[in-house]
């Protein structure tokens, strides 16, 4: 199967995931649980994060572009944007962690779902960026997903 035919079978897997499990907050049930899951949830965006920054240092020339790193975080980033509305599902807004996520995420879960959308597509994209191994293009492309961070950062996360 082509690569790009698998990215795109990805994708629409991905994005109808996304619409089954939007609206389906749960309030955490005790300080407890509100706590276990928030680490859970920064655990994701923390590998998210440690995923993103050898690629923002390749996108701006501090690093050398090596495109078998870059398909690598890609992927890893790809899968992770997968998990992100399952371990965002929990609702902490009640409870007093120590968090920068807004409650607009369990009052809006349509537009979250959209903003996890946008990184599952642009992380696709940057894998099949990766495999042509033309510089310009993954650089592009890293720009793409930096974007569908920093977009839902934007919307959902405090300053
Ligand atoms: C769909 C929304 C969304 C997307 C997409 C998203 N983030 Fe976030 N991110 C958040 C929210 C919400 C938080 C705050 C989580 C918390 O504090 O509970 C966060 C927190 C973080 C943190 C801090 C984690 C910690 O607790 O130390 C990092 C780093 C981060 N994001 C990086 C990224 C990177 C890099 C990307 C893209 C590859 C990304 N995020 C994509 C919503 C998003």
């Amino acid at each position: 199967m082509s690569v790009l035919k698998k990215a795109f079978i990805a994708i629409t897997v991905s994005a109808s995931l996304v619409a089954a499990t939007a609206s389906m907050a749960q309030p955490a049930s005790s300080e407890k649980h509100a706590n276990r899951a928030t680490e859970l949830r920064q655990s994701i965006f923390k590998l998210l994060g440690s995923n993103m920054g050898t690629l923002g240092a390749m996108a701006k020339g501090k690093i050398a572009l090596d495109a078998e790193v870059v398909e690598k975080n890609a992927t890893r980033i790809n899968q992770l944007s997968l998990m992100i509305a399952d371990y965002t599902r929990t609702d902490t807004s009640k409870f007093d962690v120590e968090t920068e996520a807004l409650a607009k995420i369990w009052q809006d879960p349509t537009h979250f779902s959209k903003d996890i959308e946008k990184l599952t597509l642009a992380s696709a994209n940057l894998i099949a960026a990766a495999k042509t191994n033309d510089e310009g293009a993954i650089k592009k492309a890293i720009g793409g997903v930096g974007k569908t961070c920093g977009g839902c950062h934007d919307d959902f996360k405090k300053d």
